[in-house]
């Protein structure tokens, strides 16, 4: 399928979504919405796709949410736009894959949202992060106070949004935002290897891990907990336990399952 504001490949059990108006610096307009929900959709039913890479082409990951379209909004019509695409970063947070940022450049407003609704942010030396909006006159609106809080804290989170500031890769990475930088010729390639090696391991052990620290987030440590006992119940039931405990001992690689039951 062929969209006019994504790029979309498949590679054996990696999927590579691209963000592509690199002339807007991919700002995200309403097509691109509606083209990044279809996309997620039809990752979350092709089994064959264990691992999904976003990234940006040219010089932005994604510069936010396109301006042209915020200046048409009154309240009414801005609770709706807010709500749909908070609606897409739950189904993207949603997915039961692995899902990699590869944020190339700027990722900025709805670009660091989208970042942040990841499950592992890797960053361009030449990446930018921030939540800018307070600089048009408006606050962020795709989950960016409540992500931001939950993954940095709740005073830089304020800081970041209060000021609109900018951060480099570097200090994303110091904040515990980004996992790993590379020079940003090496990025693709570098986020590809990961998604490899993620493709190649145990599908429930994966889908487990991400449900179990994505909810118990919400939760009081022992509820938390509780949810973690079920969940490596769960991936006991699995051939793949027996497969990775039996390969080691065996001293060979795990051939886990290719993809989920
Ligand atoms: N919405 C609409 N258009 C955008 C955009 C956005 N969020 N971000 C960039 N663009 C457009 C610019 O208007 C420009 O278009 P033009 O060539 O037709 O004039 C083009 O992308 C290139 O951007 P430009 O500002 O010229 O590049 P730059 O290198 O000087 O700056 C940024 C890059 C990302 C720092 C700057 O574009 C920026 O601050 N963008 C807005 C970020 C923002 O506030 N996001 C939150 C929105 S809620």
């Amino acid at each position: 399928m062929s969209y006019e504001t994504l790029l979309f490949t498949q590679d054996e059990g990696v999927a590579i979504l691209t963000f592509n108006r690199p002339d807007k610096m991919n700002a995200l307009n309403p097509q691109m919405r509606s083209e990044l929900a279809e996309v997620l959709d039809q990752v979350s039913r092709n089994a064959e796709i264990r691992v999904l890479l976003l990234t940006g082409q040219g010089r932005a990951f994604v510069a936010g949410a396109d301006i042209s379209a915020l200046l048409e909004l009154d309240p009414l019509s801005g609770k709706r736009f807010a709500q749909k695409a908070q609606e897409v970063l739950f189904k993207l947070e949603g997915l039961e894959i692995p899902v990699i940022a590869g944020v190339n450049g700027f990722a900025l407003g709805g670009g660091m949202e989208i970042a942040m609704a990841c499950d592992i942010i890797y960053a361009a030396e030449e990446a930018r992060f921030g939540q800018p909006e307070i600089n048009l006159g408006i606050m962020p609106f795709v989950g960016g106070t409540q992500r931001l809080a939950r993954l940095v804290g709740q005073g830089l989170a304020k800081e970041l949004c209060l000021t609109g500031r900018l951060i480099d890769a570097t200090e994303a990475k110091a904040l515990g935002l980004v996992a790993r930088v590379f020079p940003g010729e090496r990025l693709r390639e570098e986020c590809l290897e990961v998604a490899r090696s993620l493709a190649a391991k145990g599908p429930v052990a994966l889908r487990a891990i991400k449900q179990v620290i994505n909810r118990g987030f919400e939760m009081d440590l022992r509820s938390g907990c509780a949810l973690e006992i079920d969940a490596f119940a769960v991936c006991l039931a699995s051939p793949d336990a027996r497969e990775g405990a039996a390969a080691f001992l065996e001293k060979r690689r795990p051939n886990f399952s290719r993809t989920l039951p």
